[in-house]
């Protein structure tokens, strides 16, 4: 073996180290499944951006829209296709696109951007056809997909730029839409296309270059004490015009419309009397700009009151990797829009406007209120018999003063690394009856993180690969009923299962992971579904605030696996760590090991650097977890050193040579313990991500080693 080998061993082992206390703040996976080929996908050569789905369980189908083409795929196994339509830009649209200045290749291509059911066999679909918004119905009928070819205008229902995010809801036949509706894309409205088409007022105080980002409907009319309406609820991210900042800053926001709204009579005529918008509080423990919402996931109850918004929010400053996921509650929402107070502009100094606290009189109905038993008492039965003061205040002051507060005060989930892109999450009934939120949220990296917050603990299950390379996921749809999930990014649409249970073989692997989905079959011996197993008698059990594993069949003791110990060869024993979030603790008889010039200690094993006789005996690898403030502990791997009974037969080198490797090694491992050392002191400030560390690291060691090699050449 040439020292030079002997180095790359061992510099190839440093960038698998992983150092550092046990990790507590779980913003780390507990695990992490790598990409597998097995996963259902779909994908077409020369089709890309997969980014629109339809989930039509009554069909069996999934529609999938891309670049040019709509495929209905099956929605048991979307690798599937049963049918498709494509529908190309035509020359002349796309001549008329580059004239305007527009790339031919990316800008004036046909994006299918939307799709929505109509009745039992139509959809409807919008397209961006360069710039150039159209809308076409479109049928799926013995088996075939077809446009119905009665193509309409979609401006205001689509947006004209690919890149541009929006959003839209369908209501009956209204459909609710919230896009730029001109070639620049500086126009932003929120729209209903219906019989009566109504608007957003053009104005700063309404939307100031907003990101819309999703659309959603609460049937608040059900059940409704007050003879309340149904609601339209948008979700985006805009200028902010209450803060009083040298520089632009974005902040997050949910309007709401009434679904009954028909426009004022004079005043707001056309228009939305009943839009009202308030901040959206997404603050982090820490000081940071405002985070910027990137996707919402309504969580419907049976009870809209206990419906729950939750929402993913990418850091506003490019520098930050802090994402997070807040959630909100509809009824906390509905209340501060019915009897919040509004903010409102005055002119302060030199004529600069500054948003304040409205403290006069409201006007009565109140503004922006749906119509309502109050309203109808006053003889007022839809909104064009509003009075003018009313809706004149509501035109001016559409912004509440207060914030949304999120549910539990603050985030569900703070992740460092990888941005969080889109969100979904499962309601799943687990064993001890409760119901519980299992978010699963797209990341810029292919990933999905599969979380749940267990009363104030952010907890992730595991993340999976759920694309080759590392492609944004731009859309996340759940059929919690046929318990999977559909992904898609620009190069394809993946489909993955909530929960794969059996993949824990051990009782202690199935509890652990603390997955909903999950539990042990003690009459199978199993990690089995929750939903699988018979209602009774249970012979199952989860553990999932606690991570208690004490009720596991005892586990038979690892047997020691013998090991030949060659004197002055390294030796190797590897160990793997079933959790990301596991400390390693390696033993030799009674005492526990440290990385130093003669062990190192990496995240795959123990190097024992230049064995001799006094290292023959029992090796232990144990596993320490750190679960909701308790360790469970739990030994891995057991070897057992014997010496070899010829001793250099297996080393051909001269003990010379043998030596001077020796000393590189010691000396090459006691630079790598400097290096560890150093690499503490600088992470010493705040804790971060393993992962984050892990790279952070490598790539200090790198730079050691670039300094070794530049020494070396003097
Ligand atoms: C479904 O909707 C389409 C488009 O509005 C309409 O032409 C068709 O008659 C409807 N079909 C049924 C079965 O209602
Ligand atoms: C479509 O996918 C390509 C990559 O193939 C990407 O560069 C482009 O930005 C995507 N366009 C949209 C509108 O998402």
């Amino acid at each position: 073996m040439s020292l030079l080998k002997a180095l790359s061993i061992i510099c190839g082992l440093m960038l698998h180290v992983s150092h550092g206390a046990l990790n507590t703040n779980y913003c780390a996976p507990r695990k992490t499944v790598p990409y597998q080929n097995e996963l259902k996908m779909f994908r077409e050569d020369g089709i890309s951006n997969y980014s629109t789905m339809l989930m039509r369980d009554d069909l069996g189908l999934l529609l999938l829209g891309a670049r040019e083409a709509i495929y209905a795929l099956d929605i048991d196994d979307i690798s599937v296709r049963k049918s498709e339509v494509y529908w190309p830009v035509t020359e002349e649209k796309q001549r008329e696109c580059t004239n305007k200045g527009k790339n031919a290749e990316v800008e004036c291509r046909n994006y299918i951007r939307t799709l929505h059911r109509v009745n039992d066999t139509a959809m409807y679909v919008c397209s961006t056809n360069a710039f150039s918004p159209t809308c076409d119905y479109m049928t799926f009928v013995g088996g075939q997909l077809k446009l119905k070819g009665k193509q309409e205008k979609g401006k205001g229902k689509c947006p004209y730029d690919p890149l541009q995010r929006y959003s839209s809801v369908m209501v009956g036949n209204d459909l609710y839409s919230a896009t730029s509706i001109n070639f620049m894309g500086s126009k932003p409205a929120l729209r209903r296309s219906s019989n009566l088409a109504l608007g957003t007022e053009d104005k700063s105080s309404w939307f100031s270059d907003p990101n819309f980002v999703h659309m959603d409907f609460v049937g608040e009319s059900f059940d409704s004490s007050d003879g309340d309406d149904d609601k339209v609820y948008l979700f985006f991210s805009e200028n902010a015009i209450e803060y009083d900042f040298y520089s632009k800053v974005t902040v997050s926001r949910v309007a709401r419309v009434c679904k009954g709204d028909m426009g004022g009579r004079w005043t707001l005529e056309r228009k939305w009397t009943s839009f009202l918008k308030a901040r959206l509080d997404c603050s982090l423990p820490e000081p940071s700009l405002p985070l910027i919402v990137q996707d919402v996931f309504l969580l419907k109850h049976q009870d809209w009151r206990k419906s729950v918004f939750y929402a993913v929010f990418k850091p506003q400053s490019s520098l930050s990797q802090v994402s997070a996921v807040f959630a909100y509650n509809v009824s906390i929402m509905r209340n501060i829009f019915n009897e919040g107070k509004f903010k409102t502009s005055i002119f302060a100094y030199n004529s600069h406007v500054k948003w304040v606290m409205y403290t006069g009189e409201v006007p009565v109905p109140r503004p922006g209120a749906c119509i309502n038993d109050v309203a109808r008492k006053m003889g007022i039965n839809s909104s064009l018999d509003l009075p003018d003061k009313t809706l004149q205040f509501i035109k001016e002051n559409p912004l509440m003063d207060e914030a949304v507060p999120p549910l539990t005060g603050g985030p569900l989930l703070v992740k460092r690394g990888a941005l969080l892109t889109r969100i979904v999450v499962d309601s799943v009934l687990a064993l001890d009856g409760e119901r519980y939120a299992v978010m699963f949220i797209g990341t810029e990296n292919g990933f999905v993180q599969k979380a749940v917050n267990y009363a104030g603990e952010m907890f992730i299950i595991e993340e999976i690969q759920l694309f080759e390379n590392p492609e944004p996921i731009n859309i996340l749809r759940l059929s919690s009923t046929k318990g999977l999930l559909y992904a898609g990014s620009d190069f394809g649409a993946v489909q993955m299962p909530v929960s794969n249970c059996s993949r824990y073989d051990m009782c202690v692997d199935c509890i652990l992971p603390r997955d909903p989905y999950c539990a042990w079959d003690f009459s199978t011996g199993r990690c089995s579904s929750v939903h699988s197993l018979p209602p009774s008698p249970i012979t199952a059990m989860q553990s999932l605030k606690e991570g208690d594993v004490s009720q596991c069949p005892q586990q038979d003791p690892v047997a020691a696996v013998d090991f030949t110990l060659v004197p002055q060869n390294n030796i190797q024993l590897s160990c793997q760590l079933h959790s990301n979030l596991a400390q390693v603790i390696w033993r030799f008889s009674d005492q526990t090991l440290h990385s130093n010039h003669k062990y190192y200690i990496y995240s795959g094993g123990l190097l024992i650097l230049s064995a001799n006789e006094s290292d023959a005996g029992l090796y232990t690898c144990d596993s320490v977890e750190q679960i909701n403030g308790r360790t469970y502990n739990r030994t891995v791997a057991v070897y057992h050193l014997q010496l070899s009974s010829e001793p250099g037969v297996e080393d051909s080198t001269t003990p010379g040579r043998v030596t001077s490797l020796g000393v590189a090694v010691g000396l090459l491992s006691l630079f790598c313990l400097c290096m560890g050392v150093i690499f503490c002191i600088w992470r010493g400030g705040r804790p971060t991500c393993s992962k984050e560390r892990e790279e952070a690291a490598v790539a200090v060691r790198l730079e050691g080693l670039r300094y070794l090699n530049d020494k070396s050449e003097i």
